[in-house]
């Protein structure tokens, strides 16, 4: 089954963190080559945006994403692919 990665691009989020983010998560699945393994989109504010940068992987939502955090969740939700 492919990971789902959803992220917030609303203005909130988007200034808070994601616009960075979504490059990341970009080069991430680059980088491991997980093209074919990531079902990579973005959606409009979910009025989370207090919480906010938030994205959600395969029904889960992370809130407050910061960079370090980002990659700990990658690791964590795409590792298992391996
Ligand atoms: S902008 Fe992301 S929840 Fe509002």
């Amino acid at each position: 089954m492919k990971t789902e990665i959803t992220i917030c691009l609303g203005s909130s989020c988007f200034s808070r963190g994601n616009g960075k983010n979504l490059e990341l998560i970009q080069e991430y699945i680059k980088t491991k080559g997980l093209e074919a393994e990531v079902n990579f989109k973005g959606q409009l504010c979910t009025e989370n945006c207090y919480r906010g940068p938030m994205l959600i992987i395969n029904s889960q939502s992370y809130y407050e994403v910061t960079k370090n955090k980002l990659i700990e969740i990658l690791e964590k939700e795409l590792n298992r692919h391996e």
